[in-house]
């Protein structure tokens, strides 16, 4: 039907025939002359109409055209007068002079309209993602996809260049627990039983592991009922790796080859390796096991500083157990009492019972710390004009405190970044946490973890925290984009840990049994690592949720709002499952 692609046409096709599909996106006449913006996947093209060239009753018929038709232009490409070029779109120093016409599908006013003069704001995104077919009409949307699609297919030629099969598992499964609820399948052949979705394929590519491929992938669709955030979605998509005969530092090597291929598709080439920062140095100098290494302000111990020197607040955390930390904010003292205030506020969200200052301005000390017995801004090593943060308590609460308001300083004062990538491996992490609600231990990533073997006879000796796993995640300017480990592969090692997690044997071999016979087989060593597809799209394309680069995405509330997810079903159809409806 068409010669070329609206957005494919440049002064090399000046002279040219053209003919063109798409949808009108705007409409002008300027006395005797239309213009149309014709729309397709590839762009916009100007196609004007005019008594000159064009036959009178085409004339006629695009005075009818309106937004969003999709019509069939047939023309002559034509080179614009200099004063009439536009260097905004990639066609913009040619238009096409119509001689064809052929209206093939007409519409009403669009719901929510695609074109937008400049600076006009997007309408609601509750209005967009209802009339979803439009908005995905958006040029900036579909340069999303186009991205998308691209990075999906640099991914699967760097995995299958080194040896990775591409291999699909079920999602009709069992549960695989990565931390959040499950959502449930009934079978109406087997009523009262049901599947699970995958939380992630973990099991089945350790199993494809014993099963000897070697080198598995899968661009993996993963289901988690859990709270959603910006950065989350009930369903998204991984790129699930595993390998065997396999430590941490190979696991590195194939991550930083698909993730520097991806930035470089993106047009951001970045150096590897990436460096390496333990679990616990992150949480020592940035508060988070996800640091945004593109600014230099660091969470340091100020215990020996401010300790003993006649503040309560101070003394009491020292006592306790606790610990005195803070930031220093060259240039800081500038920031108002509103917002060291807003500050503190941030961080006793965090659990901390404030957040004390240290201001140095002209020679002065000014702040609640600034009464400490013998305190000099020497001493303080604060330079004119800078600022001291400081909150006390156990790691638990300074940590998360500090860096809320590490990311708040970042976002306010906006300093220069040192890089503009800043990927970092953190590794070490904790094997369990503490579970508040029963006192118990949980896993901190999957139980399918290894330890690290080091702090294996800790283990055995019935040491708990502090036991560490051999888990890494990739963090890229404060983002965790994907998280993975070596796995257990002793059946005996795996029941032990699932035990400490209060699982005990025979709901282990129930829930897992597959897993621990697979195990039992001969395991060759094996880890792996999953990154997600969704976040690493988002931060590539430069948008802001992960809505603009999932096609059909739920909200926060975890709803469809285009299809109308979740809805009630026939209770004819509950009684197939038996399951009773709800009032
Ligand atoms: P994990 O649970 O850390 O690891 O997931 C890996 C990465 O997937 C992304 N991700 C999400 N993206 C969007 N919405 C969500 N709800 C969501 N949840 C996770 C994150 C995360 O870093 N089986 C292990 C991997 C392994 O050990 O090999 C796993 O799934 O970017």
């Amino acid at each position: 039907m068409r010669t070329h692609r609206c957005g494919a046409l440049r002064p090399a096709h000046v002279g040219q025939e053209v003919r063109l599909g798409g949808w009108v996106h705007r409409r002008r006449d300027l006395g005797g002359i239309v213009f149309l913006d014709l729309r397709d996947r590839d762009g916009l093209v100007q196609v004007a109409f005019g008594p000159d060239w064009t036959p009178p009753d085409l004339m006629r018929a695009v005075g009818e055209v309106g937004m969003e038709w999709v019509v069939i232009v047939s023309g002559q490409v034509v080179a614009r007068p200099e004063a009439a070029r536009n260097s905004e779109i990639s066609t913009g120093d040619i238009e096409v002079r119509a001689t064809g016409l052929d209206v093939r599908a007409r519409t009403s006013a669009p719901a929510i309209p695609v074109w937008r003069s400049k600076g006009e704001p997007l309408p609601a995104e509750e209005l967009r993602l209802q009339h979803r077919h439009l908005d995905l009409r958006r040029p900036e949307l579909q340069r999303n996809f186009e991205l998308r699609h691209r990075l999906f297919q640099r991914a699967r030629a760097e995995l299958t260049a080194q040896g990775f099969f591409e291999i699909e598992t079920p999602i009709l499964t069992k549960p695989t627990p990565e931390g959040a609820r499950d959502y449930l399948v009934p079978s109406s052949v087997h009523p009262g039983q049901f599947y699970a979705l995958p939380q992630s394929p973990q099991i089945y590519k350790q199993v494809l592991m014993v099963a000897g491929f070697d080198r598995y992938f899968q661009i993996a669709r993963c289901f988690r009922d859990e709270d959603l955030r910006a950065d989350r979605q009930p369903e998204f998509t991984q790129i699930d790796i595993e390998a065997s005969f396999v430590g941490p530092r190979d696991v590195y090597a194939v991550v930083e080859a698909v993730l520097s291929a991806l930035w470089s598709e993106a047009g951001e080439p970045v150096p590897t390796p990436f460096p390496r920062m333990s679990y616990r140095d992150a949480m020592e100098r940035f508060g988070t096991d996800k640091p945004d290494l593109r600014y230099d302000f660091f969470v340091e111990d100020l215990g020996a500083l401010l300790g003993r020197r006649g503040f309560r607040a101070v003394d009491d955390a020292l006592g306790n157990g606790g610990r005195v930390r803070g930031i220093r904010v060259p240039g800081g003292a500038a920031l108002s009492r509103k917002d060291t205030d807003r500050l503190a506020e941030l961080a006793k969200g965090a659990g901390v019972a404030g957040l004390a200052t240290l201001k140095h301005q002209a020679g002065q000390l000014t702040g609640p710390l600034a009464k400490l017995e013998g305190m000099t801004p020497d001493l303080a090593q604060l330079g004119d004009g800078d600022l001291l943060l400081v909150a006390a308590g156990g790691d638990h609460v300074t940590s998360p405190a500090l860096d809320r308001v590490r990311l708040d300083l970042i976002r306010r004062l906006a300093p220069e970044p040192k890089v503009r990538h800043a990927f970092t491996w953190v590794d070490d992490f904790p094997l369990f946490e503490p579970n508040p609600e029963t006192g118990g231990w949980v896993f901190a990533h999957h139980p399918f973890t290894s330890p690290h073997p080091d702090d294996l006879a800790r283990l055995e000796a019935g040491q708990r925290s502090g036991v560490r796993a051999l888990h890494y995640d990739a963090v890229y300017n404060g983002n965790e984009l994907g998280s993975g480990s070596i796995r257990i592969t002793d059946p005996k090692l795996q029941l032990a840990i699932f035990e400490i997690l209060g699982i005990a044997p025979e709901e282990a071999r129930r829930r897992f049994g597959f897993l621990l016979t697979a195990l039992a087989s001969g395991a060759p060593p094996h880890g792996g690592f999953a990154i997600g597809f969704d976040r690493v799209t988002m931060l590539l394309s430069g948008a802001e949720s992960l809505r603009d680069v999932i096609a059909f995405p739920k909200t926060t509330a975890a709803r469809g709002l285009f299809e109308d997810t979740p809805a009630p079903v026939d209770p004819r159809d509950l009684a197939i499952f038996r399951l009773a409806p709800t009032r």
